[in-house]
């Protein structure tokens, strides 16, 4: 079987390198030509732990292959995964033109039948109106299905979690199609689960914004630890011990950032209203994620008062750690509120800042970029976690105290032990504990 894969970005190049490496031969296609000459060349666009070295090996076996001819790539294959961005409009809903686009393209190059197969995420019903733009632009009646297989992985264990995901979701409308999609994940056949269409497109979305709404929840014990002797680490980890609610994603913090979660929540809740549903559970989550920052900056008032002309180093700017991905980060709403109360800010990540520097070019006045922890920390009057890297565990905390103008540790992530950074003589606080 030939696949072919539209679109190279998080999704798309994963997916791409990842079924390659099941042994399948893979065409990643994209209109980006400069994208296509650099994947090609073995570079990957991103950062992803150990997705160049997988993207190495598959090129060189001669199954994987990138190309800017789009039509090319739909003749020759017979599966076409399409893992183009489906961004957020102002009010929520999906922009799904790009997958329109790809429809008529795929219309226009039909050659016999092939299973087009949603891998972004999508709306529900996504699939029907591929199936009618495809009708609509194809130049003959060849024979094609539509079917979903929505992709669950994470950014920084991208890899590992397409290789060995958790389920398999299909979502069909025909034996030949199902049949052509467990072929292709025959090595994982006991963890694919068959629904219809609509099923499957909606598990991707109840998934992730259930997980958001965790997130949300456990911020708001949280809270609610702050005004009482509570800490929400016991309180999360006591709760997790239950199986019915497990301990993963219960980490209080600066709430959950990403190009996946705010924009999930906000399309389900936009399909939901559409459709007539209440969505105020979600609309609730997604406030509560809202006020995590306005909840750090007011930590870090109580520590400065004065924000003016104070020198804040700050940890972390990607939106969660092993990614230089800053898309919905915290790190941008904290930098943004810090700047406006007229703070000096010495920023430090380990792969986002090339973004940041974007969005906040460096002045080295307002802004600088430091390039080491302790550098961050040189001169600030508070120095504030926001991002947990592993890095961040092991830094030289006595080196940081000698280097800080007052030894002030604002952790958002609850990163840290307590009582030992106390020890060491920092003012230290953190989030829903004390
Ligand atoms: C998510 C889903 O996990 C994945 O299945 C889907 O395919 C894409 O969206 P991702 O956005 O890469 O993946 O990151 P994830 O690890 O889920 O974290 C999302 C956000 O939640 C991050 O900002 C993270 O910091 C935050 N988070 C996560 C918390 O604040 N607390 C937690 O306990 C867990």
């Amino acid at each position: 079987m030939k696949i072919a894969v539209f679109g190279t970005g998080y999704v798309g190049l994963v997916t791409a390198v990842g079924l390659a490496e099941f042994g399948h031969r893979v065409v990643g296609a994209d209109k980006d030509t400069d994208k296509i000459r650099m994947i090609s060349s073995g570079k990957a666009p991103i950062f992803e732990p150990g997705l160049e070295a997988l993207l190495a090996k598959n090129l060189k076996s001669g199954r994987l292959e990138f190309s800017d001819d789009l039509g090319r790539a739909v003749r020759e294959s017979d599966v076409i995964f399409v893992c183009v961005g489906t961004p957020p409009h102002d009010d929520g809903g999906a922009d799904m033109s790009q997958i329109e686009e790809v429809s008529r393209l795929i219309a226009g190059s039909l050659n016999g039948y092939k299973v087009v197969v949603e891998k972004s995420t999508v709306p529900v019903k996504t699939s029907s109106w591929i199936k009618r733009t495809i009708s609509l632009y194809r130049k003959s009646d060849t024979p094609f299905d539509v079917a979903s297989n929505p992709e669950f992985l994470r950014e920084g264990s991208a890899v590992g979690d397409f290789l060995n995901p958790d389920r398999i979701i299909i979502g069909v409308e025909s034996e030949r199609a199902r049949d052509m999609l467990v072929r292709i994940y025959d090595n994982l056949k006991e963890r694919i689960l068959i629904t219809n269409i609509d099923t499957a497109e909606l598990i991707k979305h109840a998934s992730n914004s259930f997980l958001a709404l965790k997130i949300s929840y456990i911020n708001l014990i949280a809270d609610l630890c702050e005004k009482t002797e509570a800490d929400v680490e016991l309180v999360a980890r006591g709760m997790g011990l239950d199986p019915r609610i497990g301990g993963l994603f219960l980490r209080a913090g600066l709430g959950y950032g990403g190009s996946c979660f705010p924009k999930d929540v906000k399309a389900l809740t936009r399909i939901g209203e559409d459709l007539g549903v209440d969505m105020r559970l979600l609309r609730e989550g997604e406030r509560i994620n809202a006020e995590r920052v306005r909840v750090f900056i007011n930590k870090v008032k109580q520590s400065l008062w004065i924000l003016k002309d104070k020198t804040i180093g700050i940890l972390g700017l990607s939106f969660k750690p092993e990614t230089d991905d800053i898309r919905e980060a915290p790190s941008i709403k904290v930098i943004s509120c810090l700047l406006a109360e007229g703070a000096r800010l010495r920023l430090y990540d380990p792969q986002a800042m090339g973004h940041m520097k974007e969005m906040f070019p460096g002045d080295g006045e307002r802004v600088a970029y430091c390039t080491s922890p302790v550098e961050a920390a040189q001169g600030a009057n508070a120095l504030l976690l926001v991002t947990e890297w592993d890095e961040f565990k092991e830094i030289d905390l006595k080196k940081i105290k000698q280097v800080m103008a007052n030894p002030i540790l604002i952790d958002g992530r609850n990163m840290f032990d307590p009582p030992a950074v106390r020890a060491l003589g920092f003012e230290y606080s953190c989030l829903g504990r004390k």
